[in-house]
């Protein structure tokens, strides 16, 4: 049976939201969405391609020139709105996330609070947006700064995070004054669609937030969003290969652009951690979303003196979790989001093993539950000369790696292409100080597996991509700093 709605008009079928109302695509073409864990049809959405883009663009444009001179407390009232209708409909938002995207019902409700966080606090920046007095060296100049917002935004967001990835782009991005068309993701768009409704319940202006949808011509609707030049921003959370693709796309147009992309992110226990710390942290860090995060640890280093303890601790939690359908009762994880992403893990594991790995618990699909189903697997005796040393796995698979020295760890740890989030449990306060400093990675987390808060700062270096999300420092993503200088001001009064 499908799950019901309290508020049934919160499931957008067949339309995108443009210019303030619900639209069709204009070739009548729709792609069909499904549930991960049932296999069954949730509803279906309109395929927009470049035309129906470059329409959106167009009205987000005309919305600019009015929405970018609201002051920023009527900016901040409007996201605090749409904030309140989030948390009032965090029910069937998280109804709609665990139907398309398969995460748990309490995983989904996280997530609601969570992304609904990033309007909150973005609301409550808007009106700070402060420019700067600078001390000119010309005598008898003055120079300032006015923050300005940088104009048309394209988003382009995952379906690891329904709700959270787009309001973490769509909050800094209308705090600042600009409009934007996101291009929800075609596996979870009904989300995206559902906050478009509240959007316009919250009254957003008209064109100032657009979302569009499409599957099969998402990569047309990427080329326009990537080079039109009525766009003059993009940010993408993606993996590292459309990145770079889409930052080609921009330059053209040279646009302003936020990358974060795909992490393999290093997990370490050292001998002097507080073990059970560390192995809730590792089953945080590494299960959350049954591993579908960018953040998840990928690599999980454990220092010889305590391997064999947290090995059989962490065991023991792993083999706690019940795997099912999201919305039942007791079930602690769900579904990957398809087969490729099953089929993926599956070659980790098998290749790990191939090349004398142990597996310690699971390792296996579950075909009884349905084709996207793996069980939660814990291996050990992992080595760099496995897949999963070197590339992101997405699923629900801890790999453990012995060592020996920090030296060699942080050797290991470093040695990869991409740099998003790292993790350490320690006690030597030396150490974490050392170790922070040393990995190569945009965020470090210290005796903790979570990280993500609207107030600190996400993302990557190296392959991971840059920019940042959330804080004071996603703000700036949105925004150009524009120089003035005042000549011939003349000198100071002489006393
Ligand atoms: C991601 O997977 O890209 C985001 C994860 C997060 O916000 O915690």
């Amino acid at each position: 049976m499908a799950p019901k709605l309290k508020d049934p008009s919160l499931l957008k079928q067949d339309v995108c939201y443009v210019n303030g109302e619900w639209v069709k695509a204009k070739s009548g073409k729709t792609f069909e969405v499904f549930d991960p864990s049932t296999g069954k049809l949730i509803g279906t959405c309109p395929e927009f391609d470049a035309e129906d883009t470059k329409a959106a663009i167009k009205h987000a444009a005309a919305a600019f020139d009015t929405f970018r001179h609201k002051t920023g407390r009527e900016r901040s009232k409007i996201l605090r709105k749409w904030y309140d209708l989030m948390m009032e409909n965090a029910d069937d938002l998280a109804t709609l996330i665990t139907w398309e995207n398969g995460k748990p019902t309490a995983d989904a409700k996280g997530e609601v609070t969570y992304a609904a966080n990033f309007f909150e606090w973005f609301s409550e920046e808007a009106p700070r947006i402060y420019g700067d007095t600078i001390p000119s060296s010309v005598p008898g100049n003055r120079v300032w700064t006015i923050k300005e917002p940088v104009g048309v935004c394209g988003l382009i967001t995952p379906w690891n995070f329904p709700a959270a990835m787009i309001t973490r782009k769509i909050g800094p991005a209308l705090a600042v004054g600009c409009t934007v068309v996101a291009k929800a993701p075609g596996e979870t768009p009904f989300t995206s669609l559902a906050l478009a409704e509240l959007a316009h319940r919250a009254g957003v202006p008209a064109g100032v937030v657009n979302v569009i949808t499409a599957l099969g011509n998402t990569p047309a609707v990427g080329q326009v969003l990537t080079t039109d030049p009525t766009v003059r921003k993009i940010s993408f959370t993606g993996s590292t290969g459309v990145g770079k693709l889409l930052m080609k796309q921009c330059s053209s147009t040279l646009k302003k652009l936020s990358l974060e992309l795909g992490g393999n992110a290093p997990f370490i226990v050292f001998d002097d951690a507080d073990i059970d710390v560390a192995v809730t942290g590792a089953i945080n860090s590494k299960f959350r979303s049954s591993g579908q995060t960018c953040v998840c640890a990928n690599r999980l280093y454990v220092q010889a003196g305590v391997y064999d303890e947290f090995c059989r601790k962490f065991t023991e939690k792993v083999r706690e979790f019940r795997v099912g359908n999201g919305f039942e009762q007791g079930v602690t994880h769900g579904p990957l989001i398809h087969d490729r992403a099953v089929d993926k893990v599956e070659q980790h594991v098998r290749d790990a093993e191939k090349k004398g790995a142990k597996v310690l618990l699971g390792g296996h699909k579950l075909p009884d539950l349905g084709p996207n189903f793996y069980q939660p697997t814990v291996i050990s005796g992992m080595t760099s000369e496995m897949a999963m040393a070197s590339e992101e796995t997405f699923g629900p698979v801890a790999g453990l790696f012995k060592f020996e020295t920090e030296e060699e760890v942080l050797k290991w740890a470093n040695a990869t292409e991409v740099g998003l989030a790292g993790y350490f449990f320690s006690r030597d306060i030396q150490r974490v100080h050392r170790v922070a400093e040393h990995l190569e990675v945009g965020m470090v987390g210290v005796n903790t597996g979570l990280i993500s808060d609207p107030a600190a700062p996400f993302g990557g270096v190296k392959e991971s991509g840059f920019g940042r999300e959330g804080s004071l420092y996603g703000i700036g993503e949105y925004q150009i700093t524009k120089m003035v200088t005042y000549g011939g001001m003349g000198q100071p009064l002489q006393k």
